[in-house]
């Protein structure tokens, strides 16, 4: 079964601001995808766009399903997950309890279901093999408060793949990692495309970025200004100009990591990012 993720034309305004405009991509079942850009290029809201948080002309569509028109409990249980730029956990759940909530999302019949016959056994595996991915089971007993700040932006990302989602939006799950840990969670994300759905990954960390994915948009002013393998972004002359600017020696230059975000290089200011 087809269960691609296209997003095609999109477009969301605030008021009198474009903030994505026209914007079109494509995340296929087991592709790693970036999403990169400017702070308030349009990455976070593409993503709450897509997710059906925030109001949006064009279409979103994932395999043969048109869910432009769904609202976002109906995009989540067809199979589209994401995490939060910042991290939105339950203090009083423990981290397996966060994928277990998740990994039982479904009807009002499986809820009577769950019910009669609770601890249906493909949602305790989906959120076991969650945590055994993310590489939490050793603290899957902990609260999420008592743990540190990356390792809680994981737990973010394990509840969201406890879903069995068929595409991933992750909006700068890496934040806070340093860059031994980003480099394990890039390993750990591919294991994830790997084993079947699909990932969007929005990250300041370009290095990150263009190791980890098969293929990287890069946005600005709400659209995509370049898309392509990373080799080819990397190199893109209207990237390095439009895009990383003063920056762009960071993109070229493989032996240094870029984790500060590119806010120097930026030709927007200010915004949400
Ligand atoms: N809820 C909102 N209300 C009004 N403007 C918003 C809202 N969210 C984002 N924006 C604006 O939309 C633009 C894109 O923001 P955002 O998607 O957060 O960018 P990014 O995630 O790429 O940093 C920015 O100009 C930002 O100020
Ligand atoms: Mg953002």
């Amino acid at each position: 079964m087809n269960r691609d993720l296209a997003v095609e034309a999109l477009c969301v305004t605030y008021g009198g601001i474009v903030a994505v405009d026209s914007l079109s991509l494509e995340v296929r079942s087991g592709q790693l995808v970036g999403l990169i850009g400017p702070n308030g290029a349009g990455k976070t809201t593409t993503v709450d766009a897509v997710c059906g948080f925030t109001a949006h002309t064009g279409v979103v569509r994932l395999g043969d399903r048109n869910l432009s028109r769904a609202p976002a409990h109906l995009r989540a249980r067809a199979g589209i997950a994401r995490t939060w730029q910042s991290v939105e956990l339950f203090e009083d759940l423990t981290v397996r309890q966060h994928c277990a909530v998740a990994a039982h999302q479904g009807s009002f019949t499986d809820l009577l279901l769950d019910a009669v016959a609770p601890r249906r056994k493909g949602a305790v595996a989906g959120s076991e093999a969650a945590l055994e991915t993310m590489g939490l089971i050793d603290v899957a007993d902990e609260r999420p408060g008592e743990l540190p700040h990356g390792t809680q932006k994981l737990v973010g990302v394990a509840r969201a793949l406890a879903s069995s989602p068929a595409v991933l939006m992750l909006d700068e799950p890496a934040a806070g990692l340093d860059s031994q840990e980003s480099m394990e969670f890039g390993r750990r994300l591919r294991s994830v495309v790997d084993s079947g759905p699909g990932a969007l990954l929005i990250d300041h960390d370009t290095q990150l970025v263009m190791d980890v994915c098969d293929h990287v948009y890069v946005v600005d002013f709400g659209s995509v200004i370049a898309s392509g393998p990373p080799e080819q972004v990397r190199n893109d002359p209207v990237v390095v100009e439009a895009y990383l600017g003063v920056g762009a020696h960071r993109l070229v230059d493989d032996t240094g990591r870029s984790d500060t975000g590119h806010s120097e290089a930026a030709p927007t200011s200010g915004g949400a990012s």
